[in-house]
């Protein structure tokens, strides 16, 4: 599978392109400046290559949107034609210096996505994490949970798999609208890690007596 990631350059882009890429998923990394992402695609090896948004957009399947709030809606466009597209949302509308967030949850950010990602299969995923937990998502006897959700069935499951290499047990919490109750999720993280003094060696762990079905 082939997965292209728009803010590939960014902290959360770069290592989760290098883990999947290290699984064996060919990555393009994508940048504003695109000898800045060949550059960087270089340093991670064979599964990788660098372009621009657009390019990355039109070599994946999957399609991660791994920029700042502020800069989606302009990166979306920059993208170019992403019909059919998977695009997994994965920002946060943190504020810069944690000035709370830049929207409320109605709609939510992934709502809005889908809206400017004119014909994509939006999923909800991988915003409730620190970048820094990425590469051990095991924390004793428990596996970090990972939140997703989407409308298109075929476009979790692939998603689901992403989540799986990366190390989470992956929880369905349902359609995209559900992006109202999993995003903030996110602002919970923050305020735990930067405002609370627990630091981001932090993650969510949904607890139950019985096996998933
Ligand atoms: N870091 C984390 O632990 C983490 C965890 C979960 C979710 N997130 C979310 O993931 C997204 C990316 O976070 P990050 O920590 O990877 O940020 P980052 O290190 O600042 O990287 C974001 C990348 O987005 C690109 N970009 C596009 N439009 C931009 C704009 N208007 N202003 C600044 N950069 C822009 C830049 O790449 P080019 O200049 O190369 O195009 C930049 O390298 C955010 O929405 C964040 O909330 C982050």
């Amino acid at each position: 599978m082939k997965i292209g990631i728009i803010g590939g350059t960014g902290r959360l882009g770069s290592t989760l392109g290098k883990i999947w890429a290290e699984k064996g998923y060919q990555i393009m990394f994508g940048s504003r400046d695109p000898q800045k992402a060949k550059k960087f695609a270089i340093s991670i090896g064979s599964n990788a290559s660098g372009g621009s948004y657009e390019e990355a957009a039109k070599f994946g399947d999957i399609i991660i949107l791994a920029v700042p709030w502020s800069g989606a809606k302009e990166s979306i466009k920059a993208a170019g034609d992403l019909d059919g597209k998977i695009i997994v949302d994965s920002t946060t509308t943190a504020a810069p210096h944690l000035g709370g967030t830049l929207i409320g949850v109605t709609p939510s950010a992934a709502e809005k996505v889908a809206k400017w990602a004119v014909g994509a299969k939006v999923i909800k995923a991988v915003h409730t994490i620190g970048v820094e937990s990425l590469t051990k998502l095991q924390f004793g006897s428990q596996q970090a949970s990972l939140f997703i959700c989407g409308d298109s069935l075929d476009a979790k499951s692939k998603v689901k798999q992403l989540g799986l290499d990366l190390g989470f047990e992956v929880i369905d919490a349902g359609p995209l609208t559900n992006a109202r109750l999993i995003e903030p999720l996110a602002m919970l993280w923050i305020e735990l890690a930067y405002k609370r003094g627990m630091g981001t060696d932090i993650a969510f762990k949904l607890l139950r007596r019985r096996k998933a079905k």
